[in-house]
């Protein structure tokens, strides 16, 4: 497989960390194309457990790791990842993925702050804003590192607008100028050999018939443009996300594999359908562990939304489907799936809704399927189980290639 993308299939927190880990070993060039220190991929092995917020995982096994131009880059957490990891592969970034700056993070907690019982629920860690300047067209970039005399000018210009904003708006304390290019200055030094024409390593790596990993960070449904919006992130996880944010065509791609938990979790606010009932979603929580990996936070969890997945299907364009953390669901004699959405008008339909106050105000339509309350082996899959996954196929028209039955990165089935 060439050049395959790997996308979060529902709200994030998939396992796609693991479904890439495993697809990295086969791979010469793993790349991320959107997002930034918002992701966290949690890999096991050898008994450790590695959680990296920025840099492709891929590292870990050796391979060249690429940040594209439709990433953003904190700095701080670049470098002590770097430091961590820098010496196991190659390392590059592109000169046009935006920094994030400390700025981007005050006004991303204090905007949230202020929103209240509103607020989206980020991450905290200068996401939007930093994607807001970009678009804005006043943003840092990373090749702005390479001249000091750029870069503290650039500071400077920001620094300008910022500091009125944070004094007169949101009312938090502002930034020194000497202090922020001295920060930014050091780190220049650290990350200036790693910046690198990526648009270009890639296009040479597909012409040399290498296989190159695209990764991508958080998921569909957190989409800026497709996603259920105000409650998604900044940038395009979608796969074509893929062609934009690392600048190759579209027809480069040869294979998509969507990344979907046998169930569904979703961090931060907003609508969700088939979010399960107290105290059945703590018991699920607990046994998927579902805590946050930058945050901590508790995850909502919901039974599997078909109707959410059929949609992904379709903005992807999934050639086929890698189904997480499976044996979390080993222990329930019944497994409720959602199948279609009952909507306000008393329609149903198979279908995600266009219209935002349709899927605010819809009703799961589940389909209970029996459970195998075994645990799962790494040889074949009870009757119930193999039941569930193929029931996934059929209501979505697509392949489940990797099934997970456990945490540890070799405990994947592989079905042909
Ligand atoms: P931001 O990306 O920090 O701006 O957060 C926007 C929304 O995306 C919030 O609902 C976050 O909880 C969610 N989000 C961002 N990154 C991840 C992720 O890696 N996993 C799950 N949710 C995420």
């Amino acid at each position: 497989m060439p050049a395959t993308v790997i996308v979060g299939a529902q709200w994030g927190d998939e396992g796609k960390g693991k479904i890439v880990d495993l697809l990295a070993q086969e791979s010469d060039v793993v790349c991320r194309y959107q997002g930034g220190p918002n992701a966290g991929h949690t890999i096991i092995f050898g008994g450790e457990t590695h959680k990296i917020r920025q840099i492709p995982t891929g590292i870990l096994s050796g391979k060249t790791a690429i940040l594209g131009a439709g990433c953003v880059v904190d700095p701080e957490v670049l470098v002590a990842e770097l430091d961590a990891y820098g010496d196991r592969g190659r390392f590059c970034l592109s000169g046009n993925a935006h920094l994030i700056m400390p700025w981007h993070l005050a006004i991303d907690q204090a905007s949230e702050r202020r929103l209240g019982k509103l607020q989206i629920g980020t991450t905290r860690r200068g996401i939007g804003p930093a994607y807001a300047d970009k678009a804005s067209r006043i943003g840092i970039r990373v090749q702005d590192l390479l001249d000091p005399k750029i870069l503290r000018q650039k500071i400077e210009v920001a620094l300008a607008e910022k500091n009125l904003w944070l004094e007169r708006v949101y009312e938090v304390e502002t930034f020194d100028l000497d202090d922020v290019a001295s920060l930014y200055e050091g780190y220049a030094q650290r990350l200036r050999p790693y910046v690198a024409d990526t648009s270009l390593i890639v296009d040479e790596a597909l012409r040399d018939g290498k296989s190159v990993l695209f990764e991508g960070a958080q998921a569909t449904l957190l989409d800026l443009d497709h996603g259920t919006y105000p409650f998604v992130t900044s940038s395009n996880p979608i796969a074509s996300g893929a062609a934009t944010g690392i600048g190759i065509g579209p027809n480069r791609i040869d294979e998509i594999i969507g990344v979907a938990k046998a169930y569904v979790t979703r961090v931060g606010e907003g609508p969700f359908p088939s979010e399960i009932p107290s105290p059945v979603q703590e018991e699920l929580r607990e046994l998927g562990g579902e805590f946050g990996t930058v945050t901590g936070r508790e995850r909502r969890c919901g039974w599997l939304d078909l109707v959410a997945l059929r949609y992904a299907v379709r903005l992807n364009g999934f050639t086929s489907l890698a189904l997480t953390k499976l044996d979390v669901l080993s222990t329930f004699a019944e497994i409720p799936v959602c199948v279609r959405y009952l909507l306000p008008d008393g329609s149903e339909t198979p279908h995600f809704p266009a219209h935002q106050s349709d899927f605010h105000h819809c009703r799961p339509i589940y389909e209970t399927l029996e459970g195998w309350e075994e645990p799962l082996s790494d040889d074949e899959l009870p009757d119930a189980a193999r039941h569930y996954v193929e029931f996934v196929e059929q209501a979505l028209g697509v392949p489940v290639s990797l099934v997970g039955i456990g945490a540890e990165r070799e405990r994947v089935l592989a079905r042909s």
